[in-house]
């Protein structure tokens, strides 16, 4: 099943060409110098930097793959969670090609996309957890199979990027502030400051890191007295990484999965790869990061949604962007 994939769901134009499980191309373009004058992603520029880069990303896709469009089966697209002026361009794109050349338009769900990344490269049986931690998502599924996912625990306010980029920001560090953060607290003292790890009352897995982002502001602006740069980050990074790890841990003990994948651009992060390896060394449980650029915003884990879902005979979403959209109803457990 070979499958041209457009992703525009937030800042990155991506397009890729798979042949089943097989990525022949993945093209991805940034966009985070366009938004870093802002200090975030401003809707209406992504979306007019979509139109101007997206035909080129799907050429440069299709040439990479040695693809001509009659050797494709079926294009894919997402069609949300997301910003809907930027996922217009992708779908206008998308349903463009495919009355021009005939081939089916596939809607693909943004987080199925994520959740399914890692069987692009990783063999990781079913069922297993996924936890998407990302700018947009901060959220763990139950995959039962392809195309059945169950919401396990989602956030309440921001996600655990955002907590990452906002703090970074208060910090002076620069955006996006997770890489920045990330790079900074690498030598620093992860105990030196004590922040919040943040529950939801009567919500037993749900996220919420809005507390800790407030807590940081009091830190920097009531106290006289402050720790070293270094060790704020890495104090401030320990209670993200603390939280997302024990939640994951307590979700795989729950629903009785010792398997995890985690994907999302905060899972480049080194503190949450070598904690969340640490937890699986010591508790028996597999864990998957697939390669950073599957886990990131791309086109490839798209098109590889579709080819699974069509070979199990699965349907597409309607071809209309949604800003929110679940991707599964809630664990009962959760
Ligand atoms: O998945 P992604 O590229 O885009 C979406 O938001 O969908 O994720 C971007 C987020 C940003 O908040 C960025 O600061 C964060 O991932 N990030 C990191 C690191 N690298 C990227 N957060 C913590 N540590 C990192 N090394
Ligand atoms: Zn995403």
């Amino acid at each position: 099943m070979r499958i041209l994939g457009i992703e525009t769901s937030c800042d990155d134009t991506s397009a890729a060409v798979v042949d089943g499980r097989e990525v022949l191309s993945s093209v991805v373009s940034s966009q985070d110098a366009l938004h870093a004058v802002y200090g975030g992603v401003v809707p209406e520029l992504a979306a007019r930097r979509h139109l101007e880069s997206i035909q080129a990303a799907i050429g440069l896709a299709m040439k990479r793959a040695c693809a001509d469009f009659d050797s494709l089966d079926a294009i894919a697209v997402t069609r949300g969670p997301g910003l809907v002026g930027s996922l217009l361009i992708g779908l206008s794109v998308a349903q463009g090609l495919g009355m021009r050349t005939g081939l089916p338009v596939y809607g693909v769900n943004h987080l199925e996309g994520h959740v399914l990344s890692p069987l692009i490269e990783s063999e990781l049986a079913l069922p297993f957890l996924a936890m998407i931690v990302s700018g947009g998502h901060t959220a763990v599924y139950l995959v039962e199979d392809v195309g059945s996912y169950k919401e396990a625990a989602s956030t309440r306010d921001d996600s655990a990027g955002e907590a990452f980029d906002k703090g970074a920001k208060m910090l002076g560090l620069g955006y996006p502030g997770g890489r920045l953060m990330d790079e900074t607290a690498r030598d620093g003292n992860r105990a030196a400051v004590v922040f919040p790890r943040g529950r939801v009352r009567a919500e037993r897995f749900a996220f919420t890191f809005s507390g800790l982002k407030t807590s940081l502001w009091d830190y920097l602006n009531k106290q006289q007295e402050h720790a070293s740069l270094e060790d704020i980050c890495a104090s401030f990074q320990e209670a993200i990484v603390d939280v997302l790890v024990s939640r994951a841990g307590e979700l795989m003990t729950v629903c009785g999965v010792p398997r995890l994948a985690v994907a999302g651009g905060v899972s480049a992060n080194s503190r949450l790869r070598g904690a969340v390896a640490e937890y699986g060394a010591a508790n028996g449980c597999e864990i998957v990061f697939p390669p950073l650029r599957y886990c990131t915003d791309n086109a490839a884990m798209i098109a590889h949604a579709a080819a699974l879902r069509m070979e199990r005979g699965l349907p597409g979403d309607p071809l209309h962007a949604v800003s929110r959209l679940p991707l599964g109803p809630r664990l009962q457990a959760a």
